[in-house]
């Protein structure tokens, strides 16, 4: 198979949930209560969370991603009959300190000190962002973390995709775009940037504009894709 190699990338854009931060660490750690049922929790809490960003940006009713997130809750609760005291404030706490996945801090860290700049673009609230970053021990890594809640529309509205390289004063062609969803990932190829799918959970293809660049299993590819080579020694 051919090397992937994008040139002339000055930034990396992350995706917060599902790319950086595991939404699924949440309900695992309430699985004292959920017993067998915190996956399917999960699970049907993540797919209405998104369907509500959607629905909401259709019908032109914006709110924000904590109350999407909360709102996808409860009808997730309700569906599979959950009724416990006190478990929607823990689960909806849990979101505020999701894990990163394994290999997320050190592929940061590694592009950080290589020079690169490093921006986190999601439907997530500055403040739902905030506390998941500092509680990731990421808090000196990120140039912006920015927030759809600047332009009141979620992803995958081009507005979105824009607040990026307008915020980094990066053209879109030169800002590598990563997300482990691949709606986000190929509409943000659609926009303009040139996108790495960070294909986690092994999905297939998508069936909207536009085909990303490269699909890679998780973010410890990305260095050698987005760095410039080493020089050669010349002896
Ligand atoms: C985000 C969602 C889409 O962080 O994962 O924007």
């Amino acid at each position: 198979m051919e090397k992937l190699q994008l040139d002339g990338v000055e930034a990396c854009v992350f995706d917060a949930y599902g790319t950086l931060f595991d939404f699924n660490s949440a309900a695992l750690a309430a699985r004292d209560v959920l017993g067998d049922d915190w996956l399917r929790l999960s699970e049907l809490w993540r797919q209405k969370q998104l369907q509500y960003t959607w629905l909401r940006g259709l019908a032109g009713r914006h709110a924000d991603f904590w109350q999407v997130t909360g709102d996808a809750l409860d009808f997730s609760l309700a569906t599979l009959n959950i009724d416990q005291p006190g478990l929607r404030e823990r689960l909806m706490d849990l979101y505020l300190h999701l894990g990163t996945y394994p290999e997320v801090v050190e592929t940061l860290r590694q592009l950080k000190a290589a020079g690169m700049k490093l921006a986190i673009l999601s439907n997530g609230t500055p403040a739902m962002l905030a506390a998941v970053v500092s509680s990731s021990g990421l808090d000196d890594v990120f140039d912006a973390v920015l927030s759809v809640e600047d332009v009141g529309v979620f992803k995958p509205h081009p507005a979105v995709y824009r607040l990026a390289a307008d915020t980094l004063q990066v053209a879109p062609a030169a800002i590598c775009f990563l997300s482990s969803n691949g709606w986000d990932a190929y509409s943000a190829k659609a926009f303009g940037f040139r996108v790495l799918w960070c294909n986690r959970f092994g999905q297939a293809a998508e069936r909207i504009p536009a085909t990303p660049d490269g699909e890679i299993e998780d973010l410890a590819a990305l260095p050698p894709i987005v760095l410039p080579a080493l020089p050669a020694t010349t002896m």
